[in-house]
């Protein structure tokens, strides 16, 4: 093809869904966010809504959501459900992190847009993130805990905000397994 397409195909196909234990310690310099953040707003969006909202974790807000997510994972189990290394891994997943990202979405009231239109805009914004932080060696993933439905005091979002996940982020060398992918011929239909 061409080298930006090989460079972009090696990218896609390494990213990879890195979880907290596989992250190193140490905290990712404000500019290099920044430099993720910058990335995730040139996503295709219909209508120029923009409805990417981020709340950026760090250094004792971390420390909250650890409490936050263990109290949650408390409320949300019943007494027969509950598993004490879930429990444990939900306190303990901010904490081996070196950032999480909110990851919300703001719905115009005055919007025609239909709201799966703006969450697949929101999901191409998570798409840059996440390819940004593979080109950088940083192990991230997508967290969508039942706890997420419960954040709006906690991440201070306003009446038409919604947080539909938690970007987790720290450096990492962790090579993860390669998960299967349906071939071509499982997933294309071709007409013509
Ligand atoms: C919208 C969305 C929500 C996800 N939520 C979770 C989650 O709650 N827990 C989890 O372990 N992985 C979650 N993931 C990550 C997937 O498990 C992961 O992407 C999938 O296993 C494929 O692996 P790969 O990303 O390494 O290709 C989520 C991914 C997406 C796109």
């Amino acid at each position: 093809m061409n080298q930006k397409f090989d460079v972009l195909t090696d990218l896609i196909h390494s990213r990879r869904a890195i979880f907290p234990q596989n992250y190193k310690a140490g905290k990712i310099a404000p500019e290099i966010l920044d430099a993720i953040l910058e990335n995730a707003r040139w996503a295709p969006n219909h209508k120029k809504t923009e409805p990417w909202r981020f709340v950026l974790i760090e250094n004792e807000a971390l420390k909250e959501l650890s409490e936050f997510l263990s109290n949650r994972y408390k409320l949300n189990t019943s007494t027969e459900n509950f598993d004490p290394i879930k429990f444990k891994k939900a306190g303990e997943k901010p904490l081996q992190a070196a950032a999480v990202i909110a990851i919300c979405i703001q719905r115009s009231p005055a919007s025609h847009i239909p709201e799966w239109e703006e969450t697949a805009a929101l999901a191409c914004a998570v798409q840059n993130i996440w390819l940004s932080c593979t080109a950088l060696g940083i192990g991230s993933y997508w967290s969508s805990p039942d706890a997420i439905h419960h954040m709006k005091d906690f991440l201070r979002l306003s009446e038409n905000e919604s947080c539909l996940g938690l970007f987790f982020m720290g450096w990492s060398d962790y090579e993860a397994p390669v998960p299967n992918r349906k071939p071509l011929s499982e997933i294309v239909r071709r007409m013509g």
